[in-house]
């Protein structure tokens, strides 16, 4: 992450922070309305710039969240940055992942790409249209980039992404109800494709949680003092709340294996007691509820006090 700030400072120093701002304020009321874009949402140099400045370090922040569950389940040599923007997700995977010898991020916006490009060097970027094929990669990343387009398109994209990857598709989306429900159906076609879910949920069958509830989790990101500006925001940091699904070929998991995990997913804060954690936890089996651990369990407790939402559930031991 020092890296990607500092190579963003780099960026953005020679260009006005009033022009910026203007940009950043009118991108985010894009991208909050929620609707799929007729056309672009970044329409030039000094947009794709405001996207950089105020958006990259939350979503790459939420792709290394995801990427550190997928643990030692992949080892990809070669990614796909599918609408990889100016390469957040690039960036996220590159450092998990060190083995990374080839990444191609492929976006419609060339000054995205641009921006991208003199940040990251050695990936290749390249312009592309939903639509157009995509090549054989080991791991495929699709970062906050369903909720711009139409279902139709969604569907299409999840299924390129599917056929595309040889060890991982990872998709991840805003932490909204509507960004789970994208989500959820992604989840959905990709196990119909032959994928097994290897994060977050423990089991492959229908999502357990209920009503007016949605799995998201939460990534906590420094600000830096231009980033404090650009969204007149007071507090130091922010918390990024994400959606996502990371499905894997994983060879001890077959499409008939319900249960993939059998670790459990801490899905909210712990809230803590005097002398007790109650967990909300995912369960293998489909349940979604509280689990209550007491200081009496010792190193359960201990563990238990260590959780933090999105961990798995008990920790695997090592
Ligand atoms: C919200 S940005 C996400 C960028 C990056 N993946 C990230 O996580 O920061 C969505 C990206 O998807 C790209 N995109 C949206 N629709 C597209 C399409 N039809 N074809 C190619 N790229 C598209 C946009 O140009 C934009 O760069």
């Amino acid at each position: 992450m020092t890296d990607l700030r500092e190579a963003l400072d780099r960026l953005l120093e020679p260009v006005p922070p009033k022009r910026l701002a203007e940009s950043v304020q009118r991108l985010i009321a894009d991208y909050r309305s929620g609707r799929p874009a007729d056309e672009p949402l970044i329409r030039n140099m000094v947009d794709a710039t405001a996207y950089a400045a105020y958006r990259m370090p939350a979503t790459h922040a939420a792709v290394e969240a995801v990427l550190a569950q997928l643990g030692e389940r992949v080892d990809p040599r070669s990614i796909l940055d599918v609408g990889g923007g100016s390469g957040a997700a690039t960036w996220a995977a590159l450092e998990r992942f060190p083995g990374i010898q080839e990444m191609t991020v492929l976006d419609q916006v060339p000054e995205a790409l641009k921006l991208g490009q003199r940040m990251l060097p050695r990936a290749t970027w390249q312009e592309w249209h939903l639509g157009e094929p995509l090549s054989t990669v080991d791991m495929v990343l699709v970062s906050y980039v369903l909720g711009e387009l139409t279902e139709d398109a969604q569907r299409d994209l999840v299924e390129a992404a599917g056929a595309a990857a040889e060890q991982a598709v990872v998709i991840v989306e805003p932490g909204t109800p509507l960004g789970y429900r994208r989500i959820l159906e992604a989840r959905d076609r990709l196990i119909a494709g032959g994928w097994t879910v290897a994060a977050p949920c423990p089991h492959q069958q229908a999502c357990g949680m209920t009503g007016k509830d949605w799995c998201h989790f939460t990534a906590r990101i420094n600000r830096s003092a231009l980033h404090r500006r650009l969204k007149s925001a007071e507090l130091g940091y922010e918390d990024e709340k994400f959606s996502y699904v990371a499905v894997t070929k994983d060879v001890a998991a077959t499409k008939d294996v319900a249960v993939t995990n059998e670790q459990g997913r801490v899905v909210r804060h712990p809230a803590f007691r005097k002398g007790l954690v109650t967990l909300q936890v995912c369960n293998p089996d489909t349940t979604v509820g509280p689990t209550l651990v007491s200081k009496r369990e010792g190193p359960r407790y201990k563990q238990a006090r260590d959780a933090q939402w999105g961990d798995e559930w008990p920790q695997p031991s090592e």
